[in-house]
């Protein structure tokens, strides 16, 4: 029998990870199978527990889970353990539930993958919520020369630079009165979804050939790219960073590294 891995989120019906981790199994010749399970909102637990039983081996994990995930593993990863969430689970084999994050490692890999550097630039981050606190401390271990994290809620942001702030240059500010000259401008917040534009000055993107990207993808340009483009940066959406941080889990089960470029070409074509 195949080993059998999943993803846990609530809804889960747009999940692209089964596509991405079959991809991944048949690329790499694994003997794995992984499918969606939509976990009630209050059972996410028992839904693990009962995954494990049925011969489980790892999960990933997305909304809403991500921080219920971090409180029911035994051990955690350094960086899972900053990001205060978990989207990769692995059964031990003394049975001990073992959780990492590897959405940060995502966003680096993919970046770089663009041959965008961060090692020594100017990073700002646009949010302070559970999705910019989850790739801190990867996007901080690439060296950048200083990372401004704004945010509507400025304290939030400030919080967040508190948090991170023996990793690196980093402090927290509100939309107003931001600078230009960032090199690399990344949007966390989940305005996106909704279609909005986060506060931004119009005069933000004054480095040429600086870098806009978004954490969220869709078919269309994310109306921030749309917004970043239209004053001259490079725009990127998160759909490399979803295939990269999915390649990341890959290779903490299964111990290895699948091509990232033909799934993630695949997708863009379906999207
Ligand atoms: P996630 O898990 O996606 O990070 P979250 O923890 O709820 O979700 O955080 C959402 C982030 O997007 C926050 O930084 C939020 O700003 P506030 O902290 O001020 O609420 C930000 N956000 C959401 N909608 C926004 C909008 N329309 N403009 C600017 N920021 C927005």
């Amino acid at each position: 029998m195949s080993d059998r891995y999943c993803v846990f989120g609530h809804p889960i019906g747009h999940s692209k990870s089964p596509i991405i981790h079959q991809a991944f199994a048949a690329q790499t010749g694994e003997a794995m199978g992984y499918e969606a399970i939509e976990a009630p909102l209050d059972g996410f637990q028992d839904a693990w527990r009962s995954f494990v039983a049925n011969g489980g081996h790892g999960a990933n994990v997305t909304v809403p889970f991500k921080q219920e995930a971090y409180r029911l593993c035994d051990t955690l990863s350094h960086r899972a353990r900053r990001a205060g969430a978990v989207n990769t689970l692995l059964l031990g084999k003394n049975g001990a539930t073992y959780g990492d994050t590897t959405d940060g490692v995502g966003l680096v890999r993919d970046l770089a993958n663009h041959a965008v550097a961060l090692a020594g630039k100017r990073v700002l981050v646009l949010g302070a919520g559970g999705a910019v606190r989850g790739v801190l401390e990867p996007l901080l271990a690439a060296g950048p020369a200083q990372v401004v994290i704004a945010n509507r809620t400025v304290e939030k942001a400030e919080c967040l630079a508190r948090d991170f702030g023996d990793l690196g240059a980093v402090s927290g500010a509100g939309f107003e009165g931001l600078p230009g000259g960032f090199d690399v401008v990344i949007n966390g917040t989940s305005a996106s979804l909704s279609g909005e534009l986060p506060p931004l000055p119009d005069d933000l993107f004054t480095e040429r050939g600086a870098t806009a990207y978004d954490m969220m993808y869709a078919a269309e340009p994310t109306v921030f790219l749309a917004w970043a483009a239209a004053r001259g940066a490079r725009p990127l959406d998160g759909l490399g960073m979803l295939v990269e941080q999915a390649a990341e889990s890959f290779f903490q089960w299964r111990h290895v590294r699948p091509d990232t470029a033909p799934v993630l070409a695949d997708l863009r074509r379906a999207l």
